[in-house]
């Protein structure tokens, strides 16, 4: 393996070192390139372009992997707790089990919201998307706990990370309950994180809540499914918008804007959407047909991904966990006949099979989560709440990295040159 790339710009010829990581593609340094050259690279949508150095999450698109720290997305799907994840990827290593428990207390204790925001809810619309609601209750996080902005100082940024993971649960079940008109439910501690969620979400002060552990568990393994992604669009937004100082609260708001979208976290909510508008098998070949007609804007939702070619590993483990759901809810919602028909008949598609479109981790999880109880809306809500601590855990490494700068692109710009002003009465 040549240690430096050889490249020619006319009659310059620049040596760019070539970086190797622990596994996957080597990388080009270009960071000398235009002073060297005086020449930009051109990388839109950044195809071809490594951000940064990380440590938490590699994927290989090829072969369809997803590593946490190293550890299979599989195995902790199956081994592991959304809590234990966190651990994992704030700190780099499986807790022991004091370390766990003494981690399990500290998100629970930080569950509560300010009681003051449960003012600022009521300025929203009763009709606001939970999306809009998150954004901004998330932004307005830094305007009540000025107490963990000082980005310099680690333990702050351990706290503000710990009560953003803390309080998204509490965030998105207020979102979720003030658009049905119902009272907000405060966090019970005597319950897990997602059980918690689950009746911050679900339950009414009129009545007990019963957690149903198959739920709990389906809800829980779908957050450690969405707990980070690499160098993904709103992760690299959370790492843009903490290079140029802004406190976690604001950046997290950011990352919440960024998955709003429906080519992002929104694919889930307008998955279940197609389906639901598909609803029968027989109209499958329809949908196909659009998705292939390059003159329709239609796209096959929860289809296709930028980097998985090969399969998306999340969304095997989300296909069982549908047939669990159901089970123990003793629903059959025929939206997954059509979801299962509808992969069978685009795998089988030459279109799909070439240009290598796979279902991703969206197309099955509305289902679940509709199964659950959640309505569409929330699906991108509980995405934001399940990769919070991916994006704090991305925002501290970027802030301890000794090369960390201000996120800065060039362009090509190709508006018009230099031209002279002309007045308004000679136009
Ligand atoms: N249905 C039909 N055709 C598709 C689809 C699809 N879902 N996805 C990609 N294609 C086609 C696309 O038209 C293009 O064809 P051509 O080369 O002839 O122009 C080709 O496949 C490559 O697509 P691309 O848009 O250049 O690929 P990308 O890497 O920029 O986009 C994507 C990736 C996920 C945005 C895209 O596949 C998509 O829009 N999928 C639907 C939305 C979705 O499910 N998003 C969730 C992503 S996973 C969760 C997350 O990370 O948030």
């Amino acid at each position: 393996m040549t240690d430096t790339a050889k490249i020619t710009l006319g009659d310059k010829t620049v040596d760019s070192p070539v970086l190797s990581g622990t596994v996957g593609p080597d990388v080009v340094d270009i960071r000398k390139f235009y002073a060297q050259t005086g020449a930009f690279t051109y990388d839109p949508g950044f195809t071809s372009t490594a951000s940064c150095e990380s440590k938490l999450t590699y994927i290989d698109g090829d072969e369809g992997v997803l590593l946490h720290r190293g550890y299979a997305i599989g195995d902790l799907a199956e081994h592991s707790s959304f809590m234990e994840v966190c651990y994992l990827l704030l700190n780099g290593e499986l807790p022991t089990a004091e370390e766990l428990e003494a981690f399990d207390n500290t998100i629970t204790r930080h569950t509560m919201l300010h009681e003051q925001l449960a003012t600022f809810y009521r300025g929203f619309r009763r009709d606001a998307h939970p999306m809009a609601v998150m954004c901004g209750v998330v932004g307005a996080l830094s305007a009540f706990y000025h107490d963990s902005t000082d980005i310099q100082d680690p333990h702050q940024r351990m706290i503000a990370s710990h009560r953003l993971i803390a309080k998204m649960p509490t965030i998105a079940a207020m979102a979720y309950k003030y658009s049905v008109g119902q009272p907000f439910i405060y966090p019970d501690n005597k319950l897990s994180y997602t059980g918690n969620f689950l009746r911050m979400t679900f339950g009414v002060p009129a009545e007990e809540y019963e957690v149903v552990p198959a739920v709990e568990r389906a809800l829980d393994r779908i957050f450690i499914l969405h707990a980070d992604h690499e160098q993904n669009a709103s992760t690299s937004t959370v790492r843009l918008a903490g290079s140029s100082g802004a406190n976690p609260f604001a950046c997290i708001a950011a990352g919440i804007a960024c998955l709003w979208g429906p080519a992002h976290g929104g694919a889930n909510e307008a998955a279940l959407n197609m389906l639901r508008e598909i609803g029968r098998p027989e109209r499958i070949p329809e949908y196909i047909a659009r998705a292939k007609d390059k003159d329709d804007p239609f796209r096959l939702m929860g289809f296709g991904h930028r980097v998985y070619k090969n399969y998306d590993p999340r969304a095997t483990v989300m296909q069982k966990t549908v047939r669990e759901v159901f089970d123990a809810l003793k629903v059959n919602d025929p939206v997954f006949e059509v979801a299962l028909q509808l992969e069978e008949m685009a795998l089988n598609d030459s279109y799909f099979i070439e240009k290598k479109l796979f279902p991703n981790v969206d197309f099955y999880s509305g289902v679940i989560l509709s199964a659950i109880g959640f309505p569409t809306t929330m699906f991108t809500a509980l995405f934001a709440l399940a990769r919070t601590v991916g994006w704090v855990a991305q925002w501290n490494e970027m802030i301890s990295d000794p090369a960390q700068k201000i996120g800065r692109p060039r362009q090509l710009y190709t508006g018009p040159a230099h031209r002279p002003y002309v007045p308004v009465d000679q136009r």
